[in-house]
């Protein structure tokens, strides 16, 4: 009532009104009374409740293996030599801040396309990518999403690997497409459910899209081997299914920017059209300036046109254009032959960190005594290590242990270091004795 009546009583000026809608706003979000008060409070976020909670606890030993983030051996944020190299090249360069195109910059679309496709990939020799700047790789599974919604000419189900990275879900609702799953972990190995995965992808109906993880898979940081991709190449053909890859990873899984791109690059060999979604947030350090692209493989260039065109009309009403920075430093480092260089010494340090990590872990685990098999721990790859525990063990972990990390088991591996990986090892080996 109080929000209607000092709307009714707009008739003095436009400010005095503005502040009468303030003030009986916030009385009326009292008396339950305003705009929003049907409004339901959501749920935390899974991984940002866990830091929540990490910055609460005044254990001097607390671990947050809970976030995404890589840091260095010391446990902090690390920002990559070639990053800071490049940033200063931008200074220097006394750049203005204008618009990008709706596509973002040009340079750094046919650096990304190259960088994952190869350089020699006939799919960038023959201009048959149609590759746009997005939101590092969040904006651009979604740009891809919206281009599925409007475009794919079939039903647009989209099947994910169980699990997947918790955003998947909700970002392919968002745009629009109906989301199922197909097999891929199998909780008995902590491994690659390979057989449970063909038997699911040969069942998808013909035409669906399928989402695949190119490299160091999240959650479970198990990938197929690349024998495997090629026989889930074939049934993604024989299903004649859409394959769109997320490659959030590449580099950062194995060191090897080629080898983590084996999957996508042979899918391509193997004669597929595919959607892929990159992000520079872990393999340079990015995160926040939110660099990463989105690229469609078309059967021509003119079809890549056509096909750009329509990118850029759903673009166009979501952010207008893409920010700069960030792609001007990816740009930057990945064209300059120096600093692309340095960058592949410096994003094969940070696997390699990671690798060792994992080392330690299983070897630390075996020291405090623990019998049971913690092959997978090396086994797996990237970021992530889907430990197994149970979540009364995650439980336990963090109320007794101050290691805080999500229900589901999942630890990230870069959160751990020198330092603390042996209190870890102890900690798992006593929740699990
Ligand atoms: C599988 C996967 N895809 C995409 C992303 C997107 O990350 P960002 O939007 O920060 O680039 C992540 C980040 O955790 C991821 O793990």
């Amino acid at each position: 009532m109080a929000l209607r009546k000092s709307f009714s009583s707009v008739n003095v000026s436009r400010n005095l009104a503005k502040n009468a809608v303030a003030a009986t706003c916030s009385a009326s979000t009292r008396n339950n009374s305003s705009w929003w008060s049907g409004v339901e409070m959501g749920p935390p976020d899974a991984i940002l409740g866990v830091t929540e909670a990490f910055k609460a606890d005044s254990n001097p030993q607390k671990m947050n293996l809970g976030v995404g983030a890589y840091r260095d051996d010391n446990g902090k944020p690390y920002v990559l030599p070639t990053v800071k190299i490049a940033e200063q090249k931008l200074l220097d360069q006394g750049l203005d801040k204008e618009y990008a195109g709706i596509g973002g910059l040009p340079d750094f679309c046919k650096a990304s396309a190259q960088l994952a496709f190869g350089e020699d990939s006939s799919v960038v020799t023959k201009g048959l990518n149609t590759t746009v700047q997005g939101i590092s790789g969040t904006g651009s599974l979604r740009i891809g999403g919206a281009f599925l919604n409007k475009w794919y000419p079939k039903k647009q189900d989209i099947y994910l690997p169980t699990p997947s990275w918790g955003n998947h879900t909700p970002i392919f609702k968002h745009a629009g497409l109906e989301v199922k799953a197909y097999k891929y972990y199998d909780p008995k190995t902590c491994g690659f459910d390979f057989k449970g995965a063909l038997d699911d992808i040969s069942k998808i109906p013909e035409g669906s899209i399928i989402l695949l993880h190119a490299c160091a898979h999240n959650p479970t940081g198990v990938d197929p081997k690349p024998e495997q991709w090629k026989e889930i190449s074939s049934i993604v053909k024989q299903r004649k299914l859409f394959p769109f890859f997320d490659m959030a990873y590449q580099g950062f899984a194995s060191g090897d920017i080629s080898k983590d791109a084996f999957a996508l690059r042979y899918f391509i060999e193997d004669g597929h059209q595919v959607a892929l979604a990159q992000s520079y947030a872990k393999n340079m350090g990015l995160y926040g300036e939110r660099a990463g692209a989105f690229t469609i493989v078309c059967s021509s260039p003119e079809e890549a046109q056509r096909v750009m065109s329509q990118v850029k009309i759903l673009i166009r009403p979501m952010y207008s254009n893409p920010p700069i920075h960030g792609a001007r430093l990816v740009s930057t480092i990945l064209n300059t032959p120096e600093l692309r260089s340095q960058w592949l010494v410096e994003v094969k340090g940070m696997a390699d960190r990671i690798i060792s990590m994992r080392e330690k872990l299983k070897s630390g685990l075996q020291k405090a005594g623990s019998s049971h098999n913690w092959q997978h721990i090396t086994d797996q790859i990237g970021m992530f290590c889907f430990t197994g525990l149970k979540p009364d063990q995650v439980e336990k972990l963090t109320k007794e242990f101050s290691v805080y990390l999500t229900k589901d088991g999942r630890i990230s591996m870069a959160g751990i270091s020198s330092s603390n990986v042996d209190y870890l090892a102890q900690a798992i080996h006593a929740v699990t004795k």
